[in-house]
């Protein structure tokens, strides 16, 4: 028993877990149909009039996850996907392709043209996972560039759309003048958006989830505490041990190999993340992706990545970030087998009660976990179709 147990989650995720694999099976249809934008009625009725095509095969589940992407991302042939150009994500790929970051990032496979756009090709990662379930962390303490942040303070004009947006998520952050004007200045919106998430405080966050191809769930902006992380570890795994040590070996090993890394040594990897994926097998692997605001840095800074972030440095805390990562994911192994094993001591009865209220919220989208502090963080409010993001 450790010191978290008061504050932390009830042993009620096994039993979450059986009765999602009972509904699967009464339920009657793929996982696939689930995850169709649609509902899975139509999906049912389109596959008795579709019979479909090579193409379609390849929009497998990565299109579902990636449609929400702003339109940044279309099919390709099988094991491939196409994102939409950018000089500076696209130079990214390239210089990984020779690094030996090489393995932990989508291989890449140069530019093609489609209606007039270019795409970066590149690897699908979904490829060969069975109703695959997906986290996207943002990793690092800042995720906007020093130079986003130098220019915005150039010109700090009061914003009302920023205002609204800071309304939006809480309506007690803006100052007193602020509210007066109905404005925030871009520069004191972008700090104050980092600090409502873990990312001012443990170097990532939380974007985006989705449950065995189910839709995504993206409404985690005010996640900040270990706990509701540790928590969101237990849904997204349905408290798998073996996925969840698969998950911290292969990041220790992506770890070694960033401290080695030339790329590493020499970018401000900002906005990037890790995407985490897994199905119901137990394939379990962890990628970088998003290199769309990787940039080189000047030729006179050698970057660590593990320290503090000052002005002028450079220095974006990626190491400190993945480090509270594999310690946050250690944590919840340890949680999840403390519970197995209290289960087993009978105590599951009592948590079987729970999670059958859990449980009902969850599928109805109002999960709600509950922080140290007694604050309530909706944690799987679903989000609306066309708005599929991760
Ligand atoms: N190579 C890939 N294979 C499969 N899915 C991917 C791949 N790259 C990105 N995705 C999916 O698309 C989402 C958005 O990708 P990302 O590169 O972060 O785009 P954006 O620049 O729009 O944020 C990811 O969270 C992930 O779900
Ligand atoms: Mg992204």
């Amino acid at each position: 028993m450790n010191g978290r147990r008061g504050s932390g989650p009830s042993p009620i995720f096994f039993v979450y877990r059986r009765k999602c694999w009972t509904q699967e099976r009464a339920r009657k249809v793929t996982p696939q149909e689930c995850a169709s934008p649609r509902g899975f009625t139509d999906a049912r009725r389109s596959r008795e009039s579709h019979r479909g095509t090579p193409e379609d095969d390849d929009w497998g589940h990565t299109v579902q996850n990636v449609l929400h992407s702003g339109g940044n991302f279309k099919a390709s042939e099988r094991g491939h996907i196409l994102k939409k150009f950018s000089p500076i994500e696209n130079a990214c790929l390239e210089a990984l392709m020779e690094d030996i970051l090489r393995p932990y990032v989508p291989s890449y496979h140069g530019l093609v043209e489609r209606e007039g756009q270019t795409y970066i090709k590149m690897e699908d990662l979904l490829m060969g996972l069975e109703a695959p379930s997906i986290m996207d962390c943002k990793m690092g303490f800042r995720t906007y560039l020093e130079d986003e942040l130098a220019k915005a303070l150039l010109k700090p004009t009061p914003r009302k759309d920023l205002y609204n947006k800071m309304v939006a998520l809480d309506s007690q952050a803006p100052t007193l003048e602020e509210h007066l004007q109905k404005a925030v200045t871009k520069p004191r919106y972008m700090q104050w958006r980092e600090s409502v998430s873990s990312t001012a405080m443990l170097g990532f966050r939380i974007e985006g989830v989705t449950i065995e191809a189910g839709s995504v769930k993206k409404n985690f902006k005010k996640m900040k505490s270990r706990e509701q992380i540790m928590e969101t570890f237990v849904i997204f795994t349905k408290s798998r041990q073996d996925i969840l040590v698969a998950y911290v070996k292969r990041l220790e090993s992506m770890q070694a190999a960033l401290k080695e890394s030339e790329f590493f040594r020499t970018h401000e990897v900002i906005g990037s993340s890790l995407l985490f994926v897994h199905d119901r097998r137990g394939t379990a692997n962890v990628w970088m992706i998003d290199f769309g605001k990787t940039t080189v840095t000047p030729a006179h800074i050698s970057l660590r990545h593990d320290v503090a972030w000052e002005p002028g440095t450079h220095e974006d805390g990626y190491l400190l970030g993945l480090q509270n990562l594999i310690d946050t994911l250690q944590d919840t192994i340890q949680m999840v087998k403390e519970n197995r094993e209290e289960a087993v001591d009978g105590s599951a009865q009592e948590g079987e009660q729970t999670i059958g209220e859990n449980e009902k919220m969850l599928l109805k989208g109002e999960v709600e976990v509950k922080t140290t502090n007694g604050e309530n963080n909706a944690l799987m409010t679903p989000i609306q179709p066309g708005n599929r993001t991760l």
